[in-house]
């Protein structure tokens, strides 16, 4: 046992998300294929400094979460149990099934998934000088007060004030004297934990530790937006944080590079060589390999299970771009756009999934910037690769269970030949190296990351 209190993190999930609106807890809102409440526990679970995890859950979704306890995903999760109808009552109920006076107790919203480790450290250290704690960030815009008509009534001065989020620490003994004292308060009402402390121990003071912009609350509907584009920017970061030099030790892996004769696909064999995995390589060139053959791929990938026993990682370069306005644009070169960088990606993960779910492993597809917005010039391109965009994060969720992870790079400006044939020479200090990509993808493969659309673009490469 650690020469330290004990801290026990809680995780609020009692609520329902009534202004989310999407008719499931929106803690259960899954967001790169996890449930938010899951990334929650992920980051509060990562802490050396988190000795046990308990989730306080919607008890009309118990068991939702189940599967979190089993296997050993996350071995400080020791409970899972029946939140309150109020988040008071919830909190009340968690402090009831914790022991030990002096322990540090954290209560986090389940839905700020993006806490991180700075501040469950802050807080946790914090304990150590003050008995109870809050986080906060400073207010970008003014806040007003209102009377009963809504007209403003003060504008109190916006550099003392700031915005309360999760975790609130304490020490076990003063949260429960607050709560008792709560107790026998006819009028006792509360949004916060801190604030029961705040009213009824006011000789306690309540340290504040800074918190984070990212550290939002999911709360609105946008807000659901906003937490996948920020998971997003994660992993892009994660990415790229492995670089420069780095490759993961992918040594005993079987990878698959589906359009690997060149290009991109090209850096990622030999890359992927180098960091030890066992590569096949598929494309018309090289095995005539038509991708838009769903029984081609099923034959190319029934062929490395035999050989190789298994199939770790299937990559999916192949792809072509052909400019022009789609009133010029053949009905040949129409469909050949669609089938090779949509239709061929949806089959290849088709007929990867026996072999995915038997390894664990993964599938990472190919987009490009035009996904967010379509491009005069190669409007079919565009529709394409948001399609697999799309294709990425549904299947994140289909697969999630299965531990099967899919992920799609999106390479802004990568110098290739597909690229030169498109648009011409173009200054190679604006382009990114398909080494460089590929460094990433093979990151990609080796995170457990799922969902993802990772970004990798030339400032970031080059800082
Ligand atoms: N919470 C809780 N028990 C409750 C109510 C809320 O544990 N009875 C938790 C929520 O699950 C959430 C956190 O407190 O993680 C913050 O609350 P809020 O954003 O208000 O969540 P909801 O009550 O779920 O949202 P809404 O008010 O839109 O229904």
């Amino acid at each position: 046992m650690p020469d330290r209190p004990r801290t026990v993190a809680v995780v609020l999930a009692g609520g329902i998300g009534v202004r989310v609106g999407l008719g499931i807890p929106k803690q259960l809102i899954k967001i790169a294929g996890k449930a938010i409440v899951e990334h929650t526990v992920e980051a509060l679970s990562a802490s050396p400094l988190v000795d046990e995890i308990i989730i306080m859950m919607n008890a009309a979704s118990l068991s939702e979460l189940d599967h979190l306890l089993s296997a050993d995903r996350f071995p400080k999760l020791s409970r899972i149990l029946p939140g309150g109808p109020t988040r008071s009552d919830t909190t009340q109920l968690a402090l009831a099934a914790i022991d030990g006076d002096d322990t540090k107790v954290l209560l986090h919203d389940a839905v700020r998934p993006f806490i991180d480790q700075r501040i469950i450290s802050d807080c946790v250290q914090a304990l150590d000088r003050f008995d109870a704690v809050d986080t906060a960030i400073a207010s970008a815009d003014t806040i007003i007060r209102i009377d009963g008509d809504g007209r403003i009534a003060d504008i109190p001065d916006r550099s003392t004030l700031r915005r309360g989020q999760t975790p609130q620490a304490f020490r076990l003994a003063t949260i429960r004297r607050a709560y008792e004292l709560a107790s026998a308060d006819p009028d006792f009402h509360a949004t916060d934990d801190c604030g029961v402390v705040f009213r009824y121990l006011p000789e306690v003071p309540i340290h504040v530790v800074d918190g984070t912009a990212e550290n939002m609350k999911v709360t609105e509907p946008i807000d659901v937006h906003i937490a996948d584009k920020l998971f997003q920017l994660q992993s892009a970061s994660l990415a790229l944080d492995t670089r420069p030099e780095s490759l993961p030790d992918l040594t005993g892996k079987v990878v698959v590079v589906f359009g690997g004769s060149y290009g991109i696909g090209a850096s990622i064999v030999v890359q992927a060589q180098n960091a030890g995995a066992t590569v096949r390589e598929f494309s018309r060139s090289t095995t005539g390999t038509d991708v838009t053959s769903a029984k081609q791929v099923r034959t190319a990938l029934r062929r490395v299970a035999d050989e190789l026993g298994r199939v770790d990682v299937v990559v999916v370069t192949a792809g072509v771009l052909k400019v022009a306005p789609l009133a010029e644009t053949t009905k040949r070169d129409l469909r050949l756009t669609i089938e090779t960088n949509l239709t061929a990606p949806a089959m290849i993960c088709r007929a990867a999934y026996p072999h995915l779910r038997s390894s664990g492993g993964q599938i990472i597809l190919f987009t490009s910037s035009s996904y967010t917005r379509g491009r005069a010039g190669y409007s079919t391109y565009s529709a394409t690769k948001a399609g697999v965009v799309n294709l990425t994060q549904a299947l994140s969720e289909e697969w999630a269970a299965e531990g099967i992870r899919i992920n799609c790079i999106n390479p802004q400006r990568t110098h290739t030949p597909m690229r030169t044939a498109a648009f011409g020479e173009e200054p190679a200090d604006t382009l990114l190296d398909a080494e460089d990509v590929a460094r990433v993808t093979l990151n990609v493969a080796a995170s457990d990351l799922t969902g993802q659309i990772v970004t990798v673009q030339v400032a970031a490469m080059r800082r």
